[in-house]
């Protein structure tokens, strides 16, 4: 089982769906609580460890449909139980602030809402696998859809599964994430993700101040 060692770090993660800024984000997240003093590591799911690596090849890459949900979620867990106890866990205990790109909400969205896993069942995963271990904060950039998938295209970096899968699937996860957030109000806050990247930071950092009291 998990330890329940006391953490002194904090865990921020960032949520969202494809394209709506995660990554340039948390790059300016870090750089403005490392000018603060703090002690930060950034990463990512799926993957963040090197096992958990491995299993984001199966994930973000090949055929659109070669996974069915209950596979993907269980994948997803794999990879995240290994990220956890090897690198976000020991961090934390250590002091240093963990900020993850994408992290559970990401199944619960995706798996859940946006291919129809009952969301009971995914959150009885959640339970199995990592027991009372949670996210200290967690923001969700919300974006019009076709927008995320306009900026997240023009990258073309490939690993781009997630992103082939259709509109009408990202749009669900999009109201997936809103949802969430309205059912976890003190873990969650959503930020308007659609102006520049300056502005959306300043959003970020109002959060970021107001929840975590030692900023
Ligand atoms: N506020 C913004 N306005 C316009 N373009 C942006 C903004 N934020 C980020 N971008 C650009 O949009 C693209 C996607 O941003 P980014 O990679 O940060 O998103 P992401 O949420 O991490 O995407 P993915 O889910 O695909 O990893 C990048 O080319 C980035 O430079
Ligand atoms: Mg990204």
């Amino acid at each position: 089982m998990t330890s329940d060692t006391p953490r002194k770090g904090r865990f921020i993660t960032l949520e969202g769906g494809e394209g709506a800024g995660k990554t340039t984000q948390i790059n300016r997240l870090k750089d403005a609580l490392t000018k603060r003093g703090f002690d930060v590591l950034t990463t990512r799911e799926p993957g963040g460890s090197e096992g958990a690596e491995q299993i984001r090849h199966l994930l973000v890459n090949g055929d659109v449909a070669r996974w069915d949900s209950m596979t993907e979620t269980l994948l997803h867990y794999a990879a995240r139980r290994d990220h956890v106890e090897k690198v976000i866990r020991p961090a934390l205990e250590q002091g240093t602030w963990v900020i993850s790109d994408r992290f559970a909400d990401s199944t619960m969205a995706y798996q859940g809402y946006g291919h129809g896993l009952d969301l009971t069942v995914i959150n009885g995963i959640y339970k199995l696998v990592l027991g009372e271990f949670s996210t200290d904060l967690t923001v969700i950039l919300d974006l019009d859809t076709e927008e995320g998938l306009k900026r997240a295209n023009s990258r073309a970096e490939g690993e781009d599964r997630y992103e082939r899968m259709d509109i009408e699937f990202h749009q669900k996860l999009r109201q997936g994430f809103l949802e969430i957030a309205r059912t976890s109000p003190q873990r969650c806050a959503v930020i308007d993700a659609s102006s520049d990247a300056d502005t959306v930071f300043n959003a970020l950092w109002d959060v970021i101040s107001n929840r975590l009291s030692e900023v």
